[in-house]
Formats: structure tokens, C-alpha cells, sequence
């Protein structure tokens, strides 16, 4: 049996011979029984299956093929011929079906914020409808980009959704974006609408996301309107409309734009080797089979699941698994704003109690950075409702994952460890409740989906043994291309020929189980947000004591990696803790807080290449005191 081996290595990884298996609580909501009978079903023939969970979803006319691959250009359409509008899914579906009064969204503000409030399925149709009459009304047409920059509230989905119900594409920029990494994003996606909130809330403080939108717009010639969420009375800055004003002059009515199932649904920002972010696309029509069916068996969605992750919108998971998902599911959903430690560290474990929370999904950084303030947080709250925990975004160590499975889900929950990106759109690889988990690895490939791991050359490399991780299908969730530069998402088949390469190393031990080790390529994962080594570099040499720089990614025990920056600076410009700090600042102000350097060493040169590529590798190696491989090609 799957779950009686392997354990040397579970031993070493996560100091436990146990293995985890489903309880009974888990087991009686299970909506996959069988997860290896389901894969293998599934593995015969893709399509069949794929077109299987199709048709639960609306359609306004169906599909002539299910899915065509060409991979010389390289192109996939999914359900080809057929017309749909993904809010009809997520939205016109359940109040058709006389679940209308079910909640979409509880939103629950930071203590001392706003008020709670919830809305439900037929409120959220009506208050996207009004916005998407609203975008109307300003010439927004299908094919249209529009940026959206805002907190976390029902009316951020709202303003995705409202995008969608016309066919507009939309662009949500992560309100942690400083302005120049929003103003790039705005201008490569050619947006003619930003829609914003006045503030968002962060410790108790609010954050003044109009000031940074004023900013990163000033200038800008495709941009022909700024509408607002006015939160506070603070005066619309001038051109700017009031969503709500705009919404009140509407009808509450909006018939749904007729769409092909593969036109743009949005383009999401994403890092990658250079220091240009990718606008990844994803389509109406794949995409809300893939999100909403993945999700249904990797959580059990049930329908009196109350459903909280912590992953704001202006990420992946957010679309895929806080909007598109749950809502095709017709689940209900928690929105927490602010940070995970405000007033204190029982903030989301409070929230499980008081709204009854069954499904909790997040990441590795948050469980490690709640696990240090101690276990005394968790132990204050009735946290029984907890059937299913998730984890994403980067591997979780054994350690974190143990801490979470007893102290949050009490060993009597399953602990749903998901591994995929922005550019899957879908879960690729996991597990599903009622199956066996390991500690440390996401699990194995999803049904209909086959990866493996290989070596350069595209070789299968033996169990246990590191190799590239790479996907040998196509799923209906995966991106369609990249905005503007096709050529860079041909890349992705290009590394290893015949695959998609997805960029990270793993292990596939004799079970088939999976386990992610990390990037093989010029990005880091800083605490589950993926940053390019480039984008920070270029940051950096946009101040003027810098000559050059060579950012690496540094195990860090809390937040994965940490940014290292090693940087030459310009004649006249002395090396001090203050320069370090002020580059650290500048960072932070260009790119985002997240992409900060936590250190940067002032140094003389820089390793190269002799056509002048600066080695991070060397340095890498250097740093962590490893061996620096083939350096022949090294200057000096
Ligand atoms: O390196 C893998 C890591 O995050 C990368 C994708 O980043 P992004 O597109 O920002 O999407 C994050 C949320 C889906 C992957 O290439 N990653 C994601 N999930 C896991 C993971 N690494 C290990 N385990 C995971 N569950």
C-alpha cells in the first residue's frame, strides 16, 4: 500500500514513521472515494473525462471538439466552438436555481475597521451587473483591459465579475504593488479603466491606494477613467467617479455578453527570468471547468462548507480559488482583510470560531509565522468546525506541516497540500481528502494530468533521484498565451522539448508521490510570492549610487527564501549601513515591500560570464558555502 513505504524518508523529513490518513469526519463528506481509480479512469482518455465535468457547467452552445493542441505554435483551445460567459457559472446559475439567498461573501474586516457584512448570490449578480452598466456607460467593450488596484472587499470580486459580464479583460494588481510596478502593469496591458479603493486596511492603518493609483497613472495615455470604492469622505481626486455613484445610476439588470469559451477572461502579472512581468491569460471557457472542478474534489466542497483562504485576489490563487471556484461551486466564502497578526496572532484562528469555518486554506509562510507566536493562539478557539486544511505556494516543510495538522486541525482533519501556478490556473498535483497524505509533498499528478520528473535531455531520472518537473498534457485551465509576447510563452515548451517545463526541481519517490524542491531558474519564492531576481535587480539599478547589481534567493526558516542583494556601486558613492538601507527602502518604494532585500553586501565585482552574464549561481553558491559546479565559463 501506498502509505507503507517510504518511511526512511518521511523519518529523516518529518521526524514521524506516521502516516496520515483520512479520519471518519473527513471520510463521511468525501466526494472522491477513490482517487487512484478516478486518476487512472481519468489518464485513459483526458478529453472524455475533462468533457465529463464540462457539462455540469452552462453553456450558451456547446462545444464541436473538445480540445485541439498544435503544439509547433504552440496553441490549445478547449471546448472549441462553444459559447459561455463565466459569470453565468458563477453567479446567474444558483439564482436561476433558487439559491439566490445563499451567501457568496462574509467580509470581515480588521478589528476596528469597518463593520462585518455578507452578500449573497443574488445581491453579488445585482452589484456586478450595476458596475458592468456602469463600465458600459464609459465605452468599456468586449476585448477592453481594465486594471483593478483595491482591497479586500466583496466589491474586488464584484469588480472582476463586472469585467467578465461584458467580456472586458481584467488586470487586478496586487494593492501591495507600489505604484512604478502598477504603472508597468497598466501601461503593457493597454488598460483604458483602473478601478480602485480610496484605502485598504494593513495593522490598523489604512493604506492610501488612491495617492499610489494618482501616481502610477499620471501620464499614462491609455488610461480614459479612474473609478473609485470610496471607503472614507475623502474628495474624489479630480476626473476620478464614485463606484457607488456610478452603480446607483444603473439598471441592476445586465445581460451577460455572449462569449467564445476561449476569449480572455483576464491577464495576471506574474514573475519570471527577466525583469519584465508576464501578463499570463487565462479564458472563460477551460479555465471555469478547471478551477471549479479542482477545487470541488481537493476540499470536498460541500454545500454547507463555510470556505476561508487567505490569498488576496491580486494573486492566482485568489482568482482561481477565491473567486472563479468557490463561486461556480456556489460556496461561501470568508474574506479576511488585513494582516494575519492583527490585533494578535488568534486573528484567523478567532475567525474559524465565530464564523464556523470547515475548509481553511493558506500557505506555508503564514502556518510558519503563526506557529512562532505558539501554540497558546489556536488553543483559545473552538476550531471542531475544521474538516479541511490547505497548503500552496511553496514547499511546505514537515515541520510546519505536523504544527498545522495537530494544533489547527486537531489530527482529525485532512491536510490538502496544493501544488500548481499561475500559469496551470487549476491544481496539477495534490491529493484528495479521503486519500493518503506525506508530510512535504503536494501528492501526485491530478486526473488527467501526467507529470514527470527529467533530466535535461527529457529522461525520466529513477525514484528518489532530482530532476526537472514537467507536464506531459494539456488542461483546460492552463494559459493561453502571454500578453503581448507569444514567443515567451513558447518558451515554456521549449526548455525540454516535448514538455512544459514548469521551472521546478522535484522528486518523485516509489509511490508516485511527488515532492517540490524549488526553482531551478532566476526566481525566488519569498514567502510563497514568486519575485524575479531581475525585477529586483533592475530596481536597484534605477538608483543612482548603483553601478550594478545581483540579486540571489537565501533559505530562510521562516519565509522560504530571503533576498539577498550584492551590489557595485558608482564612483563617488561610499558603502555604508546607511546607502544599504536607503537601497533596501528604494526596493520597496519601486517594486513592492515584499520584494525587499532583507541584506546587501557592497562588493567590488561581480562574477560573469565572458559575454558578461553575472553568475547568481557562483554567488549563490558561494553564500550558502556549496560547491559552484562548472565555472569554465567563468571571466576570471
Ligand atoms: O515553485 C512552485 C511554487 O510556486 C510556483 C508558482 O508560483 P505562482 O505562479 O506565484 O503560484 C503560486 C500559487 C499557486 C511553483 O512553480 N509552488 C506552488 N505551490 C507549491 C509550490 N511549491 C511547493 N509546493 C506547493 N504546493
Amino acid at each position: 500500500m501506498a502509505q507503507e513505504t517510504n518511511t526512511a524518508e518521511l523519518q529523516q523529513d518529518a521526524s514521524s514513521g506516521e502516516l496520515f490518513l483520512p479520519t471518519k469526519h473527513v471520510l463521511d463528506k468525501a466526494i472522491v472515494t477513490d482517487f487512484d481509480a478516478l486518476r487512472e479512469r481519468a489518464n485513459q482518455n483526458p478529453e472524455a473525462f475533462w468533457e465529463e465535468q464540462a457539462r455540469d457547467l452552462e453553456w450558451f452552445s456547446t462545444w464541436n471538439t473538445v480540445k485541439t493542441w498544435q503544439p509547433e505554435i504552440p496553441k490549445v483551445e478547449w471546448f472549441v466552438g462553444a459559447t459561455c460567459n463565466i459569470t453565468v457559472n458563477a453567479l446567474d446559475r444558483h439564482v436561476k436555481n433558487g439559491r439566490g439567498d445563499k451567501t457568496a461573501y462574509r467580509y470581515i474586516p480588521e478589528e476596528g475597521a469597518e463593520q462585518p457584512s455578507s452578500v449573497s448570490y443574488k445581491e453579488l449578480l445585482e452589484r456586478v451587473n450595476r458596475i458592468a452598466n456602469g463600465l458600459k456607460s464609459l465605452g468599456v467593450i468586449e476585448g477592453d483591459r481594465v486594471t483593478i488596484y483595491m482591497a479586500l472587499t466583496p466589491d474586488l470580486p464584484a469588480a472582476m465579475l463586472a469585467c467578465a459580464r461584458l467580456g472586458a479583460i481584467h488586470c487586478v494588481v496586487y494593492a501591495g504593488f507600489s505604484a512604478p510596478a502598477l504603472k508597468q502593469r497598466i501601461e503593457d496591458s493597454g488598460s483604458k479603466v483602473v478601478i480602485s479603493s480610496d484605502y485598504g486596511w494593513r495593522r490598523g492603518k489604512k493604506v492610501d491606494l488612491a495617492a499610489i493609483v494618482k501616481d502610477a497613472t499620471d501620464g499614462i495615455a491609455c488610461i480614459e477613467k479612474q473609478i473609485i470604492q470610496q471607503r472614507g469622505d475623502a474628495p474624489l481626486p479630480e476626473g476620478a467617479l464614485s463606484l457607488d455613484e456610478l452603480c446607483a445610476a444603473q439598471a441592476s439588470e445586465c445581460e451577460p455578453a455572449v462569449l467564445s469559451s476561449e476569449a480572455p477572461l483576464f491577464y495576471l502579472y506574474t514573475s519570471g527570468t527577466t525583469g519584465k512581468p508576464k501578463g499570463i491569460c487565462h479564458v472563460h471557457g477551460g479555465y471555469g471547468v478547471g478551477t471549479s472542478y479542482t477545487q470541488r474534489i481537493a476540499f470536498d466542497l460541500n454545500e454547507d462548507d463555510i470556505y476561508f483562504c487567505s490569498a488576496d485576489p491580486g494573486w492566482i490563487t485568489g482568482h482561481s480559488y477565491v473567486v472563479y471556484g468557490p463561486l461556480i461551486n456556489g460556496a461561501t466564502v470568508v474574506l479576511g482583510e488585513g494582516a494575519l497578526d492583527f490585533p494578535d496572532a488568534g486573528r484567523w484562528w478567532k475567525m474559524v470560531e465565530e464564523q464556523k469555518i470547515t475548509i481553511f486554506y493558506s500557505t506555508p509562510t503564514a502556518i510558519r509565522a503563526l506557529m512562532r507566536f505558539g501554540d497558546e493562539f489556536p488553543a483559545k478557539y473552538d476550531l471542531s468546525s475544521l474538516r479541511i486544511l490547505g497548503s500552496v505556494g511553496e514547499p511546505i516543510n514537515p515541520e510546519a506541516w505536523l504544527w498545522f495538522y495537530k494544533n489547527i486541525g486537531h489530527e482529525n482533519c485532512a491536510l490538502i497540500d496544493t501544488w500548481w501556478q499561475t500559469e496551470t490556473g487549476q491544481f496539477l498535483i495534490s491529493t484528495v481528502p479521503s486519500y493518503p497524505t506525506k508530510p512535504g509533498s503536494p501528492g501526485k499528478p491530478y486526473p488527467g494530468i501526467t507529470a514527470k520528473v527529467v533530466n535535461s535531455q527529457g529522461e525520466e531520472v529513477p525514484r528518489n533521484e532530482q530532476g526537472f518537473l514537467v507536464i506531459d498534457s494539456q488542461w483546460p485551465a492552463m494559459m493561453r498565451t502571454i500578453f503581448g509576447d507569444h514567443e515567451r510563452y513558447a518558451g515554456y515548451w521549449q526548455q525540454i522539448p516535448g514538455y512544459y517545463s514548469v521551472g521546478d526541481a522535484a522528486k518523485m519517490d516509489e509511490d508516485g508521490y511527488i515532492r517540490v524542491i524549488g526553482r531551478t531558474d532566476d526566481v525566488m519564492n519569498v514567502s510563497g510570492y514568486r519575485i524575479g531576481t531581475a525585477e529586483v535587480e533592475s530596481a536597484l539599478v534605477s538608483h543612482p549610487a548603483v553601478a550594478e547589481s545581483a540579486v540571489i534567493g537565501k533559505p530562510d526558516p521562516l519565509k522560504g527564501e530571503s533576498i539577498k542583494a550584492f551590489v557595485i556601486l558608482r564612483v563617488g558613492f561610499e558603502a555604508s549601513d546607511d546607502l544599504a538601507a536607503a537601497l533596501k527602502k528604494h526596493v520597496r518604494v519601486e517594486l513592492s515591500p515584499i520584494a525587499m532585500p532583507g541584506e546587501i553586501e557592497f562588493v567590488p565585482s561581480l562574477p560573469k560570464t565572458r559575454s558578461g552574464k553575472i553568475m547568481r549561481r557562483v554567488l549563490k553558491a558561494k553564500e550558502l558555502g556549496t560547491a559552484t559546479g562548472d565555472i569554465s565559463t567563468l571571466e576570471d
